[in-house]
């Protein structure tokens, strides 16, 4: 069982993406869970505040420590072996073999960062900082759901059948499955290639491989 609690002020847009499709079916199948904690919870004041302006000046708010600190505090407190994974464009670009290496029985913290930033202190709790790219978002949440994504569907069971299994040796990341073709074999005048209506195995393994493309 793989268990992800999110950390973030901005539920309603995670939680629907993972009642659909192939996340819930991951839910309901055992595989996986998923919960929130709302950090502004956390937050202090009557107003329940959880940023603040940067010391020496600069745009923008950043998180506090006391409402992130409490609110990881209060899952830790319950699994103390869960492990935090902070999304922000400084972290280790996420990859194939990350997901790999995270997905198995295990139980991480997504904290969603928003507003411009952190402060520092917060990085005190973090065992992996992931950057989706060399682009700025305005929050944590697309991360989270990227990373939760790319980890569950590597989990056993979670994607039926042993196809997925197979196709995904190809698909490692680097190595990009080869091209699919559907019914019909001619669709306006674009043919599938004969090779793979010929029902030869062999030759149909080879053209796979033959295709099978490296990521730019
Ligand atoms: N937060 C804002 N931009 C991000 C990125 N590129 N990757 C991860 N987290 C982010």
């Amino acid at each position: 069982m793989i268990k992800f609690t999110i950390i973030t002020l901005f539920r309603e847009a995670i939680e629907p993406y993972l009642k659909t499709s192939m996340m819930w079916k991951a839910t309901e199948k055992g595989l996986a869970e998923f919960d929130f904690v709302d950090l502004r919870e956390f937050g202090l004041g009557p107003h329940k505040s959880v940023d603040d302006t940067p010391y020496g000046g600069g745009d923008g708010m950043l998180l506090r420590c006391e409402p992130v600190f409490a609110a990881i505090e209060s899952v830790k407190a319950k699994e103390p072996t869960a492990k935090v994974i902070l999304p922000t464009p400084a972290g280790a670009t996420w990859n194939q073999k990350t997901a790999r290496e995270l997905a198995g029985d295990a139980h991480y913290i997504i904290l969603c960062p928003h507003y411009e930033g952190y402060d520092e202190r917060i990085l005190t709790l973090v065992d992996y900082k992931v950057s989706l790219g060399h682009y700025v978002l305005t929050g944590g949440e697309l991360p989270a759901l990227i990373i939760i994504d790319s980890i569950t569907r590597l989990i056993p069971g979670v994607l039926g059948g042993e196809q997925s299994a197979e196709i995904e040796s190809f698909s490692d990341g680097d190595n990009i499955e080869y091209p699919q073709y559907t019914k019909p074999s001619d669709f306006r005048g674009m043919k599938v290639p004969d090779v793979l209506l010929s029902g030869n195995h062999g030759e149909i393994a080879k053209w796979r491989e033959s295709h099978t493309k490296k990521a730019e």
